[in-house]
């Protein structure tokens, strides 16, 4: 027997059980120090595709570099382009062991998300070269154009990033990772570091949420089921005393008449839970301040039902509940930042399995609304527990009610895996959102649910049902969703498509992305700011 296995055993021994790998500790910092004097692992610094010379700050170091930065670019190593790094090792003329050069691309066209997808790449490297400690310079190429606090939060969203992973199942000692990655944001100026140091505050709670996100999405079916969903929400409830969790059991939601979500997990053992997180910020204006209602779909696993889905990739549907955690992690977020406004996350948790008790093709059901659904297909079951969220959320008056759902295939169809469906049936709502689609970089492209979709929503025998015809299918969703809204100020995200990274790219690992998380905290942050 090898030494390997007899320490493996023994490890085993100590432990009883193992211990579960936790998701990568990221500590954030802004520090006050000269960029060729600061002692770090990497120190990364960016560069422009079209700029004509070396900045100030790339400049000194490629002196004390013997021309090294010079040398890669007139190789052709290195050009900026986007996305790219090339890593320089010193050799103690500067306090950096290594220099991690990363592409801005084109400087007219860099934007904060530019900043934060650089930001993610090299963070991603870090953790790939097992490095503990990294010092970022990334803003010095921008100037002060948007400003160093805002430069920093997107930093920061994009440090959590790209170090996360998603390895908690994963026994095998080859994929050590360091467990704490230390990362500061330098520079040599007292009143940018102070800056700086403000914007890491909210970029560190938005990013740290959407890598919760990420892990309780990536968790698979068998891990998490609705019960564990709402066990979530109650943990997280506990964290703070603005939040208060309340969960209806099957029971609860049958006594309650929300006959959609009870339809959607009838054929599972797992049984459907009603999640509600309230948010209110602490003193005695809260009554006075605007109540968002965030609805999000959680399937945590959608294998069609009696309208089974093909087996190639069905696998990927444990991701069907990225809607409903992505308001978790929104709710988080605004939690821990303390936003000034009152927030509802209503998630509707159910897994949709095909069995001798499930909802059938042909059933009539009566929604929470008091609307009856003719069920055609039970793949189409978001939309089934949706409605009951909507209703919930008309219930408590909120005065802006928005649903995130990994909702149709159609929606990846019209938009591929770039941009989320949006729909909505208020403009200055619709408006907000793009613009909390530019600030988080987590893009939204707009699209129509208008009374030609809810045409092809009314059934003969019921008030609606669960699908159209076979055209516009994201269309006819939202169509079918926006009359559970009522009068209320209403939009639509359907993220399929953005839930996941197919493959892992240079700044994100495969799987779950936690998209929604930056987009809906972005959002209620502009509210809160009343810029919005
Ligand atoms: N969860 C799926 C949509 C989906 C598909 C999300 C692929 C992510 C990737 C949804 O419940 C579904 O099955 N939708 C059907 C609707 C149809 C039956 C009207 C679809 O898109 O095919
Ligand atoms: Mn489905
Ligand atoms: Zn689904």
């Amino acid at each position: 027997m090898s030494k390997i296995r007899l320490r493996a055993i023994k490890k085993r021994k100590d432990n009883g059980r193992r211990k579960m790998r936790e998701i990568i500790d990221v500590n954030l910092k802004a520090r006050k120090v000269d960029f060729i004097e600061c002692q770090t692992e990497l120190l990364a610094v960016g560069l422009f595709s079209d700029a004509k010379r070396l900045d100030k700050v790339n400049e000194q170091l490629n002196k004390k570099l013997a021309g090294a930065i010079e040398r890669v670019i007139e190789l052709g190593d290195f050009k900026g382009k986007a996305g790219s790094t090339t890593v320089i090792y010193s050799s103690g003329q500067i306090g950096a062991k290594r220099l991690i050069l990363a592409g801005l691309g084109e400087k007219k066209k860099a934007t904060l998300d530019t900043l934060r997808k650089a930001a993610a790449n090299v963070a991603n490297k870090a953790v790939g070269m097992k490095l503990g400690k990294v010092s970022l310079a990334l803003h010095r190429a921008f100037g002060g154009r948007f400003g160093f606090a805002a430069m920093a939060g997107s930093i920061a969203e994009g440090t959590h990033f790209g170090c996360y992973r998603y390895d908690e199942f994963v026994t095998a000692d080859e994929n050590s990772r360091p467990d704490l990655v230390e990362v500061e944001l330098i520079d040599n100026n007292t009143a940018q570091v102070r800056d700086l140091r403000k914007g890491i505050l909210p970029g560190d709670i938005i990013g740290k949420a959407q890598s919760y996100a990420r892990t309780l999405s990536n968790r698979p079916a068998n891990v998490i089921n609705p019960d564990k969903l709402a066990d979530a929400a109650k943990e997280l409830a506990k964290k703070s005393e603005n939040l208060s969790c309340t969960v209806l059991d099957e029971k609860q939601i049958a006594a309650k008449g929300m006959g959609g979500v009870l339809a959607v997990g009838s054929g599972s053992q797992n049984k459907p839970r009603f999640i509600v997180l309230k948010y209110s910020p602490s003193g005695k204006a809260a009554g006075r301040l605007p109540t968002v209602g965030l609805v999000g779909k959680a399937i945590t696993f959608d294998s069609g039902g009696i309208s089974i889905k093909p087996a190639a990739k069905m696998d990927q549907m444990k991701l069907d509940k990225s809607g409903g955690i992505a308001v978790l992690g929104a709710v988080k977020a605004t939690a821990e930042l303390g936003l000034p406004i009152n927030v509802y996350g209503i998630i509707p948790a159910a897994e949709n399995m095909p069995s001798g008790t499930s909802y059938r093709p042909g059933d009539i059901i009566t929604t929470f609304s008091g609307k009856t659904v003719e069920v055609q297909n039970t793949d189409a079951e978001g939309r089934m527990i949706l409605c009951d969220g909507l209703s919930y959320a008309v219930e408590q008056n909120c005065d802006v009610i928005i649903d995130i759902a990994t909702l149709t295939g159609a929606c990846m169809v019209a938009l591929g895996k770039y941009m989320a469906g949006l729909m909505g049936n208020d403009n200055k709502l619709l408006k907000q959102l793009q613009r909390a689609a530019d600030d988080s970089g987590e893009k939204v492209w707009p699209m129509p649910s208008s009374e030609e979709y809810a045409e092809e929503m009314k059934s003969k025998i019921a008030d609606l049902k669960n699908i159209g015809s076979r055209w516009g299918g994201a269309c006819t969703a939202a169509a079918f969703l926006r009359q559970f809204a009522k009068d209320k100020k209403w939009a639509h995200l359907d993220i399929a498509g953005m839930e996941v990274f197919e493959k892992s790219t240079e700044f994100a690992m495969q799987g779950a992305s936690g998209f929604g998380v930056r987009l809906l905290t972005s959002y209620l942050m502009n509210v809160a700011k009343k810029k919005a």
